[in-house]
């Protein structure tokens, strides 16, 4: 297939990869005719069809057919350069008062063109053209990586802390879905890119409020509150401003745009970031005792007091507005302190202050928490309040910065564990917005959705690019339910089975918030469980790989009774009642993220698991479908045991697309023991696993028939017959109990003297 994993790179570094051979006049055949390519985008997949005439002169036109979405745009190139196996072509786009250059290279490579286009210094991207039309790209994208379902608005849940924005100049060019969810959670807006001197003042006398006010009414419209960004900045900033004046010429000018502007949306908008980014990144021990600003224009031509300057301007134009100073990584290290610096002289001058915008864009597993907290706490100190301005937090091995630079992952979906890792981060960052509500005025995120991102291809917000809700949706708003607890829709979910079931530990059913599309069975009491007794793990794949424990209930519920901590596949509100969600496909993987996660709470002094779990006692176990989940995960390292139920490796390969892939080879991920617990010859998977067990010659293992057929009894009270087995084993395995090892070792084995039992093993000794 065509359709190739895009890079995002330099362009420079890119063309140098070859040179045009400009003088060569010499058509090439094998470039001319159609190309088709695809770009990915921030709205989505373009196909380009190129075609490229070459006459007998040698010179060369290209056009070509952009689809995206369900429009299908012309474009005539220019300034085309043809070689003998490369051209280049520019495509002119203009977007409001701007015109763009995005520039196109081609090389011919066997029967590709490989092409790249590139923007300029916001970075180029790579694809490969072929003759023939591309295929779609995969069909997971458009799938959630994991289900989520939210109880909760957001902005609803933390209506009484502070408000919870979204950036974007909606309402033009976002579709209906995505106003609609954009008014649905967010309570403030505030304008990514149309009030931005660049946009809407283009030039001296030229202003350009279309779409600024066409926010403005739809904000209005929707009831959310709108705040200004931004009037003073030194990026996004036309250089008419600085051009041809002296210093008070361009003071003017700065009073004429804050008053024009301000002054247009006075009484309408809440706040305003009045200055923006003026302090110089990074620095060190001594800048920290300075404001160390950065050197922009705006502090050439009127020094250190433009800042004073426009927030008097500011406060003139619109008396009302809460003015904020705004900027980036100013929670941490020397920038903090050049941050207080500052903040305390503007106060000090009399500068209009009213707040500091801590942007926030952060990235997942490098959030520094602890920082962020005290210098929320340091800026409420000076009386001032506190916003999140720009929040993003990019998942695990992303970078930073507009476009992801880590090329070849900026279109693959986020795993599991990332998205798990980032719920994570986003729910630490709310539980300390939410202790600091008092001095918090707002929380906004830089964008709707990983679609809407500067920061596409690196998942960083709530929604992914196809608006559904991602774990840390669940994550943020899971925090404000226990704002609620007694009332009882409004309980942490937790569900009791069996009276908690027959073992020394009453269990119960619940699920994390922090771990997506698991159900947990615990001991309800964890204060049983520290340094002395820790819980060993149980994975668990479900039959048919549904989507809920369900079938299986009885059965975990019976083994966590007796001190373990299972973590299955599945979601808690299909524990009672199924719907068509239970039928949803499920994977593997999860089993490994919820592996990562169980450790990770372990080692988490927030954690209500902190060091409890027993980290090195891990079994991989499922039913039917769920045991090939079990036997998929067996080769990594952290598994102790592998159980496998009602199930074997197929002879051929899996007829069902939903079922894993495997074939007699995974066989050899076992390393640890394994017990497989079967139904007899009327089994369905019997011939399978007997086949199974006569392969499996390099790790112990034990088969254990009872005569029920497939289902087993996991249904029966307390799980049936199979109990009792599982838990000698996991209690001889995971807990190193050598009774327990009396069911399975020997010929007098308790299950050899029982008649309904048959036990063969292997590779066994006492
Ligand atoms: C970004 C926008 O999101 C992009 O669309 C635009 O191309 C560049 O600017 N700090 C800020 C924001 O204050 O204005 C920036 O927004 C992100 C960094």
């Amino acid at each position: 297939m065509s359709f190739k994993t895009l890079a995002f790179f330099c362009c420079l570094a890119l063309c140098a990869g070859f040179t045009l051979a400009q003088e060569s006049k010499q058509s090439s055949e094998g470039l001319t005719g159609t190309w088709y390519c695809q770009f990915e985008s921030p709205v989505g997949l373009q196909t380009y069809h190129f075609h490229i005439a070459i006459d007998g002169a040698g010179d060369a036109t290209v056009n070509a057919e952009v689809k995206a979405r369900d429009e299908v745009r012309k474009v005539e190139f220019v300034d085309v350069k043809v070689g003998e196996d490369a051209i280049s072509f520019v495509e002119v786009r203009q977007f409001g008062e701007r015109e763009f250059r995005i520039e196109y290279s081609g090389k011919l490579n066997g029967k590709e063109l490989a092409v790249t286009r590139s923007f300029g210094e916001r970075g180029g991207q790579d694809a490969l053209a072929t003759r023939d039309l591309p295929q779609s790209p995969p069909q997971e994208s458009l799938q959630p990586v994991v289900e989520v379902k939210i109880d909760r608005i957001i902005k609803d849940a933390f209506k009484d802390a502070f408000l919870i924005g979204m950036a974007g100049d909606l309402p033009s060019h976002y579709s209906d879905e995505e106003l609609k969810l954009a008014a649905e959670h967010f309570a403030a807006i505030t304008p990514e890119n149309c009030m931005k001197p660049e946009r809407v003042h283009p030039a001296e006398d030229r202003w350009n409020f279309e779409s600024s006010d066409a926010l403005v009414e739809w904000a209005q419209m929707h009831k959310m509150t709108i705040h200004g960004h931004t009037l003073v900045w030194h990026a996004q900033t036309p250089n008419w401003f600085f051009e041809g004046g002296d210093s008070e010429t361009i003071k003017q000018r700065m009073k004429q745009h804050i008053e024009t502007l301000a002054g247009r949306y006075k009484g309408q908008l809440q706040s305003w970031d009045v200055v923006n980014e003026a302090i110089s990144d990074g620095g060190n021990a001594e800048t920290a005792k300075t404001e160390n600003l950065r050197n922009s224009n705006w502090l050439q031509a009127l020094g250190p007091e433009f800042l004073t300057l426009a927030f008097k301007y500011a406060r003139e134009a619109d008396p009302d507005a809460v003015l904020y100073y705004n900027d980036y990584n100013i929670e941490s290290g020397p920038k903090h302190a050049s941050s207080m610096v500052l903040l305390k002289r503007l106060l000090d001058e009399g500068a209009p202050i009213d707040g500091v915008g801590i942007q926030g864009h952060w990235r997942s597993g490098r959030v520094p928490f602890d920082d962020i907290e005290k210098a929320i706490a340091d800026y409420a100190s000076l009386g001032l309040k506190v916003s999140i301005t720009e929040l993003d937090v990019t998942i695990r091995g992303e970078s930073g910065g507009q476009f992801g630079r880590r090329q070849s992952r900026s279109n693959t979906p986020a795993s599991l564990d990332d998205l798990n890792a980032q719920a994570e981060d986003y729910a630490k960052l709310f539980s300390i917005f939410k202790k600091h509500e008092d001095a918090i005025e707002r929380v906004t995120f830089w964008g709707l959705s990983d679609r809407r991102t500067w920061r596409w291809g690196q998942h960083p917000l709530l929604f992914d690019a196809n608006n559904n809700p991602k774990p840390a949706y669940a994550s943020i708003v899971a925090l404000t339910r226990g704002d609620e607890a007694e009332s009882a829709t409004n309980q942490p979910k937790k569900v009791e089975i069996e009276d908690g079931g027959q073992g020394p530990y009453s269990a119960i059913v619940t699920e994390s918030p922090t771990l997506s599309g698991m159900t947990i069975y615990r001991p309800e009491d964890l204060n049983a469980f520290g340094t002395e007794q820790r819980l060993p793990v149980l994975l668990w794949g479900n039959g048919a790989c549904a989507n809920t424990t369900e079938e299986h209930k009885n059965f975990l519920n019976e083994i966590a009774s007796h001190g373990y901590i299972v973590l299955g596949i599945g979601l808690l509100d299909q524990l009672q009642q199924r719907d068509e969600s239970s039928r949803q496909r499920t994977n593997s993987s999860q089993l490994i993220a919820a592996l990562d996660w169980i450790i990770a709470q372990d080692a988490n002094d927030n954690s209500i698991y902190f060091e409890k779990i027993d980290t090195t006692k891990v079994a991989a176990m499922g039913m039917s479908c769920g045991g090939l989940q079990a036997i998929e995960i067996s080769d990594d390292p952290r598994i102790t045991t592998t159980v496998v139920c009602n199930s074997g490796v197929l002879p051929s390969r899996s007829p069902m697309a939903s079922m894993p892939d495997l074939t007699k080879d995974d066989l050899k991920k076992f390393h640890g023991p394994v017990l497989y617990i079967m139904g007899g010859p009327s089994d369905i998977a019997y011939n399978n696993a007997m086949d199974d067990f006569s392969r499996v010659d390099h790790v112990p293992i034990v088969m254990a028939n009872l005569d029920v057929g497939h289902g087993g009894t996991y249904r029966r009270p307390h799980g049936g017959k199979y109990s009792p087995v599982a838990l000698a084993w996991l209690d001889w395995q995971l807990k190193g109990k050598q009774d327990a090892a009396k069911t399975f070792l020997g010929e007098n084995s308790q299950l050899a003297n029982d008649y309904e039992w048959k036990i063969e093993t292997k590779n066994i000794h006492q």
